[in-house]
């Protein structure tokens, strides 16, 4: 490759020679949205690499997305520009953890978050995203009881939002999101009286109690977009701060830190950089490897998912 090029030309070169397609969550740098062909939420990227023409797919997101487009792309190649890229929900509850929930649980339908590992869902009855946690609880039947796993925030949200009480729901919880403190949203609401406040359903419930809008990053971004006010707290990743800024220049978005990291970043998600994401096309690792076996078990209810509209 001439050595001219800049870092972001050598990727869009890698890219076309592999016929690759990037995909980027909300929470990526700015530099990784702009080359991305598609920035979306958990639920919108699972879509997205479902419907693509190409051979490659590199995911700048965290390695449970990148497992999920795998498992919907089982011929196909999908890297992560980082294999460290986790999730602390994701850590909260293994496989046999659940299998261990199911046995004490036997008659109960199990829901899980897409942040879960590959093998959690293979376990599992359905998925859900943060945009359809809601409609997916409310498409199993009112006397069917539901293990939900793995966020507490994200589950008494749901089981506030559907009146469900035969739900029980694990102990997980997400490092940047649940950390966000109430007494810091009091203080920026005090400091920005007009701005309305948005929150992401991970978030805990004494910051959901006082928020104007509950949802999934893009579903925030959409809100704060359309809605006529001028001003918003945003509590979830700074990184929507890039769609919301290019979709709304004239409003004003203020972020409240966290109290794991004194920020509004998440670690994880942050480890991908443009310098890994060329090295990954170029060398098409780390790459996602999994087992026919684990695919087809994991295919299941991440279709059935997809099937709830
Ligand atoms: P979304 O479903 O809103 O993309 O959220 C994913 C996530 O990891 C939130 O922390
Ligand atoms: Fe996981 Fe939280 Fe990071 Fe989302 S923000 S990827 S839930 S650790």
């Amino acid at each position: 490759m001439p050595a001219t090029l800049t870092l972001a030309e050598e990727i869009l070169e890698l890219k076309r020679l592999r016929r690759a397609v990037i995909l980027a969550h909300h929470y990526q740098s700015s530099e990784i949205q702009e080359l991305a062909d598609a920035v979306g939420d958990s639920l919108e990227l699972a879509r997205a690499a479902r419907n693509f023409d190409g051979d490659v797919i590199a995911f700048c997101g965290v390695w449970f997305m990148a497992e999920t487009a795998k498992v919907l792309n089982p011929t196909r190649t999908v890297v992560v520009p980082d294999r460290d890229a986790g999730c602390s929900l994701v850590d909260s509850c293994t496989a046999d953890q659940l299998r261990a929930w199911r046995r004490a649980h036997p008659d109960y339908a199990v829901v899980s978050y897409i942040n879960t590992s590959v093998e959690v869902k293979a376990e599992s009855d359905i998925l859900c995203t943060s945009r359809n946690a809601v409609a997916i609880v409310n498409s199993i039947p009112a006397s069917q009881p539901v293990l939900f796993l793995p966020d507490i925030n994200l589950g008494n949200y749901v089981k506030s939002q559907t009146g469900r009480q035969n739900m029980r729901i694990w102990q997980g919880a997400c490092i940047v999101h649940a950390t966000f403190p109430a007494r810091r949203l009091t203080a920026a609401r005090l400091a920005h009286p007009e701005a309305l406040v948005a929150a992401h359903p991970e978030c805990p419930s004494d910051v959901l109690r006082m928020a104007d809008f509950i949802g999934s990053t893009s579903a925030i971004i959409d809100w704060c977009v359309s809605n006529s006010a001028p001003e918003f707290i945003v509590m979830t990743e700074s990184g929507v701060s890039h769609s919301l800024q290019k979709l709304a220049p004239h409003k004003r978005f203020h972020f409240v830190a966290n109290e794991n990291c004194n920020c509004s970043e998440c670690p994880h998600m942050r480890r991908n950089t443009l310098e890994k994401l060329r090295d990954s096309l170029d060398r098409l690792e780390p790459r996602v490897e999994l087992a026919p076996d684990l695919i087809a078990r994991a295919a299941l209810p991440i279709e059935r998912m997809l099937a709830v509209k």
